[in-house]
């Protein structure tokens, strides 16, 4: 009942809104500001985006607060500012307002906006929008994933060595498992932009320990729905609040990157 009332082109209508937001700011100088560590990033536009997608959420949507509905907001931003970040079964947006922050302050064109819907804890809708390129991804369980309305297929590649991988910079030694069987490894600095380029096949791999949940709901959404697995680093299924993810194009890719990964893989406790 509640599904009825999303509606794809609205959400990227709010993704494009916000991204003429991000694009602006890219131009202005940036008032940055560090959060967990030196080279954790925050700039004044990753608040003002993300409040307001909330806002125009909320006012777009009344009728996701029925009696019988606590509408829920996680984003990344108010969960550093304190708003315990814990998904639940009522219906739930989670946003990421600027993903790819780093990039962002050095005006490198990887950055994204992601939105993601989840009901009962089921991802239901993803949406990402490649600020720099004008690039939307969209996607809802059930109906496929599109890129600028054409519908995603991800790699039918199963040969890892004919796979083009894509990570993360705290994972290079990892990589020194993982490379050289493969064809080669990339690392973009935006984690959604990275997961949408499994969508649509342009790569074959992505895994990461550490990631949270609002750089993964939108982009698990996209890629399932383009025919790919998202997974745990175990090889389980993807819990999204453990911080751990491997995506693939085929099973087999993804049970290669599980297996190389199993001699370092980390706990949740070992994330920070
Ligand atoms: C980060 C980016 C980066 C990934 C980090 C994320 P942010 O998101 O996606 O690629 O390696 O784990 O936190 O902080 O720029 O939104
Ligand atoms: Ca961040
Ligand atoms: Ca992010
Ligand atoms: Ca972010």
């Amino acid at each position: 009942m509640f599904l009825i009332y999303i509606n794809n082109p609205c959400i990227a209508a709010l993704a494009a809104e916000n991204t003429i937001a991000v694009q602006s700011a890219v131009k202005q100088e940036k008032q940055v500001s560090s959060k967990s560590t030196p080279t954790d990033l925050v700039t004044e536009a990753d608040h003002q985006v993300e409040e307001l997608i909330i806002s125009t959420l909320r006012e777009k949507y009344p009728s996701h607060t029925p009696v019988d509905y606590n509408l829920r907001f996680i984003g990344e931003e108010s969960s550093a500012a304190g708003v315990k970040c814990e998904l639940r079964d009522d219906p739930t947006w989670i946003i990421d307002p600027i993903d790819g922050t780093c990039n962002f302050v050095h005006s490198f064109p990887m950055v994204a906006v992601s939105i993601g819907f989840a009901v009962k804890k089921e991802l239901e809708l993803g949406v990402i929008y490649h600020c720099f390129d004008g690039t939307l991804y969209t996607a809802r369980k059930g109906h496929g994933a599109f890129c600028n309305g054409v519908r995603l297929q991800v790699s039918k590649e199963k040969d890892v060595s004919k796979a083009l991988i894509l990570t993360e910079i705290a994972h290079l030694l990892m990589e020194v498992r993982i490379s050289p069987l493969t064809r080669s490894v990339r690392i973009i600095g935006s984690s959604t932009l990275a997961l949408c380029h499994i969508a649509s096949g342009a790569a074959e791999a992505y895994y990461q320990y550490g990631l949270h949940c609002w750089d993964i709901a939108a982009a698990a959404v996209i890629i399932r729905e383009a025919g790919g697995y998202v997974i745990d680093t175990t090889g389980g299924p993807l819990d999204l609040m453990s911080r751990r993810v491997v995506a693939a194009g085929t099973r087999q890719i993804a049970d290669y990157v599980v297996k190389q990964l199993q001699p370092i893989n980390y706990g949740r406790d070992d994330l920070t």
